[in-house]
């Protein structure tokens, strides 16, 4: 776009009552686009903020006996602390519409497009929802409820000033068709293309008898309608009118982000109002899913809402955000509840990212004294470089068309590479056998990932990228995307072991019962331990973790009990190339001579071990349920040695 600032929005909320989880999914994913773009050396403007004026408003504010803006100052003090502080919201610009430089912005664009023919007096005969501030015909209205919400619909009939948004409906049109990217996803565009078949109609936009809003200018009987007023909040924030330079470097915003109910304001009403303007259109309007609860959207209204700060206090601000952004893919609805958020805390924070950090800090303290660089000899291409290139590729792509979730699952597949990396090359086994040369090599590539990781999770994750990289012995804060380069600047890691990144949830959690709602809602999920089934727990491997076992057919050729041990028996083994020795504590289960000739599948690579001074060399499969217990064998005879797999 040739312009110095990447400018992203998220709407502007309602102070009309706190805010929930729905509402910081939106901003989360605005801050880790602006964090990205950041993070890329780009000059960001972050804007979000807060919708002050209007009925809902007055009528709230009348409701606790304030006026308007003591009732919007308190919930707007929230909004910014503790709630978007907690979660790490980095705005550049918190904007209320209250404030004197917007409502100069409004007034300064109603008299341009008033002068220019595009706003005319007319009279309204028509419906308005409430809650939705939005002006609605007879034809769309059902049964007088509101077509958006649901909601009864009141009859409106007054004096008014319009918009002419009719005279723009082939402009707005022919826009959406040329540039394929302006709305996204591309359901999203869809729609509005079909909204406009449906024809546009010029727009009411202002109302008398209330005056909870910025004044017409030179006709201070009517108010100006809150949408019209809001909307121009993005240029406001801008410096529109009042810094030509900051207006210069920054518009147009190169990515308003929304939920999918508001995109017909984003995306029809908003460019059209800057076509008027003669001003540039937004280069991507992206309208994201909602977070339902059950099958509903969750709501302030409905009851259901879920308060963020409360989940933050729980799990963290790290668990929250990466919930809210790897579990619902940008731009489809995602159902909420909370044993999803432990869930994908414990499998791939805890689990995974969280063991490959232990394990790797551990095995370079144990075998290197904390210390590890690159050997000189170390082969150009390794499989770890080449799984970090393909990851930092692909979060690029994923961030360049605003998927967020893609670009996490990217990262959460590396993670997964780097901890079958660890089972392939058995850093442990290297170390035996002293091959300094291949031990440092994999213990470098793995801290190396390790760092890549924390760099490419800096747009997402608040405390875990510098927690990580404290343990890693290098700078808290990565300065650029630069450094997602493998092998950047050949350093050294002088390691030390941290805290747990993520402990599991059910550890620190036991026995507490998280309520849902502010409102106290009962739907409380529990995230004890007994409650938690192991099913919800299961770390999933990926078919290259699975095949590093070596399963295979033995048959068993004698069985002796091992003295002083009550549970033991020493098997001796058919593999099909060997008879191996097998300690098996399944003596209170068969007697040694029924084993004789049996068929068993064994795990053949098990590293062996001594038991009661026997070596053990391999281990029998069994399924076990309670005090039962029986020896897995194949169907029909097989071969020893035969692979199962
Ligand atoms: N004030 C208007 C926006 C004006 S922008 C010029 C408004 N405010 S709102 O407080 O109702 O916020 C609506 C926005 O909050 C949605 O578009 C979405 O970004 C976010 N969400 C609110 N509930 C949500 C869900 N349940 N799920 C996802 N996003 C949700 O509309």
């Amino acid at each position: 776009m040739g312009k110095a600032t990447w400018y992203v929005t998220t709407p502007i909320y309602y102070p009309s009552d706190k805010l929930h989880i729905g509402h910081a999914y939106t901003t989360v994913a605005a801050d880790a686009l602006a964090r990205y773009h950041r993070l890329n050396e780009e000059s960001v403007l972050f804007v979000t903020g807060t919708d002050e004026h209007g009925q809902k408003i007055q009528k709230g504010a009348s409701d606790q006996g304030l006026t308007p803006l003591a009732f919007v100052d308190q919930i707007v003090r929230q909004i910014k602390d503790p709630l978007w502080k907690a979660l790490g919201v980095s705005y550049d610009d918190f904007i209320r519409t209250t404030e004197p430089r917007h409502r100069r912005v409004v007034q300064a664009f109603f008299r341009r497009l008033r002068e220019k023919g595009d706003i005319y007096k007319g009279t309204y005969e028509g419906w308005y929802c409430l809650p939705c501030e939005t002006f609605w015909t007879e034809t769309k209205v059902s049964q007088g409820n509101c077509p958006d919400c649901g909601r009864p619909v009141e009859r409106v009939s007054q004096e008014s000033y319009f918009f002419r948004l009719s005279a723009y409906a082939e402009r707005i049109r022919e826009h959406i068709i040329r540039h394929p990217e302006f709305i996204q996803p591309v359901s999203r565009r869809n729609e509005m293309l079909g909204f406009l078949d449906e024809g546009l109609e010029d727009l009411s936009i202002s109302r008398t008898g209330m005056n909870w809003g910025i004044e017409v200018p030179d006709d201070p009987q009517h108010v100006i309608y809150v949408w019209f007023d809001a909307l121009l909040n993005y240029l406001t924030a801008a410096g529109y009118e009042s810094d030509e330079a900051r207006f210069q470097a920054t518009w147009p915003p190169n990515l308003q982000v929304m939920g999918k109910e508001i995109v017909r304001f984003h995306a029809v009403i908003w460019p059209i109002m800057l076509m008027a303007a003669d001003l540039q259109l937004p280069e991507h309007v992206f309208g994201h899913g909602w977070l339902l609860i059950g099958d509903t959207k969750m709501s302030k209204s409905r009851g259901n809402a879920v308060d963020p700060v409360r989940l933050i206090e729980r799990y963290g601000v790290d668990a929250i955000r990466y919930y809210l952004l790897r579990e619902v893919p940008f731009g489809s609805d995602g159902l909420y509840t909370e044993d999803a958020l432990v869930l994908r805390t414990n499998v791939d924070l805890a689990n995974d990212l969280g063991n490959l950090l232990q394990r790797t800090v551990a095995m370079i303290t144990r075998f290197c004294q904390a210390r590890v660089s690159l050997p000189e000899a170390a082969p150009g291409e390794r499989r770890l470089k080449q799984a970090s290139a393909a990851a930092v590729a692909e979060v690029e792509n994923s961030m360049a068309s605003f998927n967020l979730s893609q670009a996490l699952a990217a990262v959460g597949k590396l993670v997964r590479r780097a901890n079958v990396e660890i089972e392939q090359s058995q850093p442990w086994a290297l170390a035996k056998r002293q091959d300094r040369q291949a031990l440092h090599t994999v213990l470098y590539d793995l801290a190396e990932t390790l760092r890549v990781i924390s760099v490419l999770l800096s747009p997402f994750l608040i405390e875990a990228p510098s927690r990580l990289r404290a343990q890693l012995g290098i700078a808290l804060e990565p300065r650029s995307w630069q450094e997602t380069e493998f092998g950047w600047h050949g350093r050294q890691f002088q390691v030390s072991s941290g805290p747990s990144l993520f402990p599991r949830i059910e550890d620190k959690a036991k026995d507490h019962e998280v309520q849902t709602s502010a409102e106290g809602r009962q739907a409380s999920i529990s995230t004890s331990s007994e409650e938690t089934s192991p099913q919800e727990m299961r770390h999933e491997i990926d078919i290259d973790l699975f095949q590093q076992v070596e399963l295979g057919v033995g048959t068993i050729q004698s069985a002796e009990i091992v003295k002083g041990a009550d549970r033991l028996l020493k098997l001796a083994v058919d593999d099909g190339e060997r008879v191996r020795t097998i300690v098996s504590g399944i003596r209170s289960h068969y007697a040694p001579e029924s084993l004789i000739g049996k068929q068993v599948v064994l795990v053949k690579n098990l590293k062996p071990v001594k038991i009661r001074g026997i070596l053990s060399e391999g281990m029998l499969l069994a399924a076990s349920t309670g005090d039962a217990l029986a020896l897995v064998a194949p169907e029909s005879t097989m071969a020893a040695g035969a692979r199962v797999k």
